[in-house]
């Protein structure tokens, strides 16, 4: 685009000078017509100069003024007032469980949050020293989750670790202008089939994020009985560290105490500081046993202030409360505000359980109000299963802060993009602790359910990050913490990439909400929701309409992929969000993506009844909405008579494979002397236009959103290529891609192996289900068939997600097509998650 603007003002440039030439006049000597054609040439030579100066200068100026466009905010006003996450406005949600990444941790919504955490590590274990701290699929933990989860009062965690297990518990209680107290309780118990009772270190650690200061307050024997601080959101407070008991009833047991008192460069800091600081010197010594060495954060050595690195980043203070118990315990740890001033006790003890156990009641009701699966015949230990998928994704919203990182084809660098503040839920607290942007329209489906107000806040928060051009950053890694588990070349955004635009799933549904009761209360704030979310969405749309344009009219093409097409089987497109699915074997402009056409149809029609809710002009939505939704059109640009199957089109060529690459070595030379061979491409027939014919996930797009009639003949073939073992169906779930595909479970580089080729994956299998739903209620000639696989999908999923729940502690990334094993990142409790829906056949 900014080529061609230069070509247009180069052509004006030019011609702009030639009507100002004043021609010789004809009587004039010679001599003279020399000398005044001369001067012309002269004058024409200084405009022109001129002109081209000018140009250089506004084609600079256009460049520059393009390449800020990435980072500039969107001019509409914010969909959330300044303040709206502050104590004072949003006190009952201000503290949380917002820090997803670590197994257990607080802070507050706000930029600059103080934060506290616990890390622990298992004494006299005879080995490394495991200390737990951020969540890690390498420590391998047996299991761990949140089992109860608000998002709003209160939460209950149980982590299994090799012996022993703990439950991390808080209640909140509001009270005063920041956002009230809270109260952890830990709980360790050690596992029945355990020789001995362990002995576990807890560390609780405070530390401030640039602002704010604390005080460590030492009893004797290194015990640091409180902490207090002040920072500008939550003024001054007052964090007690209780004694180990028992039980709640029973009395102060045996317990080690030490304590680190330093400061931190940085959040992502912590657990390195805490490492580096353990020393063996202290004894633990029981009145009645051994009396032993323990590892423990020891307070004589210094901070590491001598080897502070190039880091110029402001210090914070950070301080870590150990204590060393036997199992079984209990412990508390108590978190006053300053501006609480009339509390009527303290939410410790028998207070504590009381608050716990209404809260339990409490949320047990509403999830059984809500998903009914008790009523619907589920056992309870699969009711718990799914009461701890939604926590764990209730317990996994988190909220940063921070910049992206992002480039645009008019940058020669990467820019930082403005700072911007993210609630959000994540896919997996382990693998993928930030906002990912196509996750988060499947989370917010179920979460939707729970509490609509977390869906507009997540929803408006995302809308606020987007930027002039009508673009969000697909992924969201937001200060140091984020960025500190991402590797760097998956850090840079370009504004070129899209994701599928999964909002206008939660979107259809609370527009589909007040529809069936527009009167309610809620009724009311979802329109004013809508009212202010609208100007974004609708840029948002536009965007995707144009910059993922197809080569034909109403056809569409994500823009991203690979290009090195050499060194990949296939070229991935990690836009689509389905990275390796196969797509044209050769990226071209020429591709049209049948899964991008089925998402716009979806929006756009989400878009014509927002916007006609809203009595803005809906006929250019419900026009683009018509057309991408006919059937005709649909299957003329991507229906495929040789798979019978909806196809991506685009320069293929089936006939490749990877192959040793051939490295030359001279008679004679010793072979180890060269490069390794890579895997390179072999293309052993010339690719040409034509439809792709990969059977899967993106062949059933016309079907899995819904567009197809339900009197359509090709739902026919789709049923049956979903029914069908050698194909798509399983089990477990639909595969991925079909078992027949050529590309079925093939690696894409010797080190990348298959990751949507295969395998089974809950959202697409959930958006399966949902539509089996949808078709079979709706009167048509397949209905009875594909009620009949409704039914028994339903099942297969929602069975094989339990079993191996039950089986390996976790519920995970994707399945196995062959077993049904979990398998990629755990816990996932993102769109896998999902589960809870087709339990309670919500759709
Ligand atoms: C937000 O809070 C700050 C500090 O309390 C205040 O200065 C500002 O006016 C508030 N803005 C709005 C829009 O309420
Ligand atoms: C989407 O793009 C198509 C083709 O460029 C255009 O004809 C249509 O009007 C657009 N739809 C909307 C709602 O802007
Ligand atoms: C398809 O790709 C090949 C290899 O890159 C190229 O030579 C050919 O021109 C392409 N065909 C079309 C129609 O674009």
């Amino acid at each position: 685009m900014g080529r061609q603007r230069k070509r247009v003002l180069a052509g004006d440039g030019v011609a702009h000078p030639r009507k100002d030439e004043k021609l010789p006049a004809p009587h004039r000597k010679e001599k003279k017509k020399k000398a005044d054609l001369g001067k012309v040439f002269i004058n024409i030579s200084i405009g022109l100069c001129i002109l081209s100066l000018i140009w250089f200068f506004y084609a600079l100026y256009m460049r520059s003024s393009l390449a800020k466009r990435v980072i500039t905010p969107h001019p509409a006003p914010r969909a959330l007032d300044a303040n709206s996450s502050s104590a004072q406005v949003s006190p009952e949600r201000f503290w949380g469980s917002y820090r997803p990444q670590v197994y257990f941790g607080m802070k507050t919504r706000s930029p600059r949050s103080v934060v506290t955490g616990l890390m622990w590590l298992r004494q006299f274990s005879g080995m490394d020293v495991n200390l737990r701290h951020t969540c890690e699929q390498g420590d391998h933990l047996q299991s761990y989750g949140w089992q109860m989860h608000d998002a709003l009062s209160f939460g209950v965690q149980e982590i299994r670790d090799t012996d022993f297990t703990l439950t991390t518990e808080f209640v909140k209680r509001l009270g005063g202008e920041h956002g009230g107290d809270w109260t952890w309780r830990i709980t360790g118990k050690q596992h029945s089939s355990a020789p001995h009772a362990p002995v576990i270190s807890l560390m609780f650690y405070v530390a401030t994020d640039t602002q704010g200061t604390l005080q460590a307050h030492v009893e004797d024997k290194n015990r640091m009985s409180t902490v207090t601080g002040s920072s500008e959101e939550l003024g001054n407070f007052k964090i007690t560290f209780g004694k180990p008991t028992a039980g709640e009833t029973a009395s102060a047991k045996y317990a080690s105490y030490n304590f680190l008192q330093t400061v931190t460069q940085g959040l992502e800091k912590l657990t390195d500081i805490v490492k580096n600081s353990l020393s063996m010197r202290f004894v633990f010594s029981p009145p009645s046993g051994e009396k032993r060495p323990y590892v423990a954060v020891d307070t004589l050595k210094p901070p590491n202030h001598q080897q502070k690195p190039l880091d110029t980043r402001k210090e914070s203070d950070f301080v870590v409360h150990q204590v060393t118990v036997q199992t079984p315990f209990q412990i508390e740890v108590l978190f006053e505000s300053g501006s609480f001033r009339d509390r009527p006790n303290q939410l410790v003890g028998s207070v504590m359980t009381e608050e716990l156990e209404k809260r339990k009641v409490a949320f047990d009701q509403k999830f059984e109000k809500i998903f009914g699966l008790h009523q619907k015949g589920f056992s309870p230990a699969q009711v718990k299963f799914s009461k701890g998928a939604l926590s764990n994704m209730l317990g996994g919203l988190g909220y940063f802060y921070g910049q992206s990182v992002v480039q645009s084809p008019f940058n020669e660098y990467p820019l930082l993009y403005p700072e911007g503040a993210l609630f959000t839920a994540v896919p997996s607290r382990s693998f993928f602790p930030r906002g990912f942007l196509w996750d988060e329209g499947f989370h917010q489906v179920l979460l939707s359910k729970w509490d609509t107000q977390v869906t507009q806040e997540t929803i408006a928060h995302w809308f606020d990050l987007i930027n002039i051009e009508g673009w969000i950053p697909r992924e969201q890694i937001l200060g140091d913490e984020a960025r500190s588990k991402v590797p760097a070349e998956f850090v840079i955004q370009h504004n070129e990439n899209a994701n599928p635009p999964t909002f206008f799933l939660p979107l259809q549904e609370l527009v589909e909400r007040l529809d069936t009761q527009p009167d309610s209360r809620l009724s009311q704030s979802t329109l004013a929701f809508l009212q202010r979310l609208y100007p974004r969405l609708q840029t948002w749309f536009e965007w995707y309409n144009t910059t993922q344009a197809g080569p034909l009219p109403n056809s569409y093409r994500w823009r991203g992929r690979d290009k090195d097409t050499n060194l990949f089987l296939n070229p991935k497109t990690l836009t689509s969000g389905l990275d390796d699915y196969p797509r044209a074997s050769h990226p071209s402009a020429d591709e049209r993506h049948v899964d991008l056409h089925c998402w716009m149809a979806l929006a756009s029609g989400v878009m014509a009844n927002v916007a006609r809710l809203l009595g803005e002009p809906h006929e250019g939505f419900e026009r683009t909405h018509r057309i991408l939704s006919n059937n005709d059109l649909l299957s003329e640009l991507h229906w495929s008579e040789q798979l019978h199957a909806f196809s991506d089109y685009g320069n293929h060529t089936q006939a490749v494979s990877l192959q040793q690459e051939k490295v030359y070595v001279p008679p004679g030379q010793p072979r180890n002397q060269f490069p390794v061979a890579r895997l390179v491409r072999a293309v052993r027939r010339a690719p040409k236009l034509q439809y792709v014919n990969a059977l899967g996930y993106v062949s059933l797009f016309p079907f899995l959103l819904r567009i197809l009639t339900p009197d359509s003949p090709r739902l026919e073939h789709v049923l049956r290529d979903m029914r069908d073992p050698d194909r798509l169906w399983t089990p477990y779930g639909l595969r991925s891609l079909s078992h027949a595909d050529p590309l079925y479970m093939k690696h894409n580089t010797e080190h990348d192996p298959p990751y949507w080729r295969g395998a089974v994956w809950i959202n697409m299998n959930y958006l399966a289900v949902r539509a089996l739903h949808y078709y079979g209620n709706a009167e048509g000639p397949y209905q009875e068939r594909a009620a009949a696989i409704y039914q028994e999908l339903r099942t297969n999923i929602i069975n094989n997600v339990y079993r191996q729940y039950v089986d390996t502690g976790y519920i995970w990334e994707q399945y196995n097509d062959g077993t049904g094993r979990g398998q990629g990142s755990h816990p996932f409790t993102g769109w896998s998650a999902l589960t809870v829906l087709m339990m309670a056949e919500q759709y």
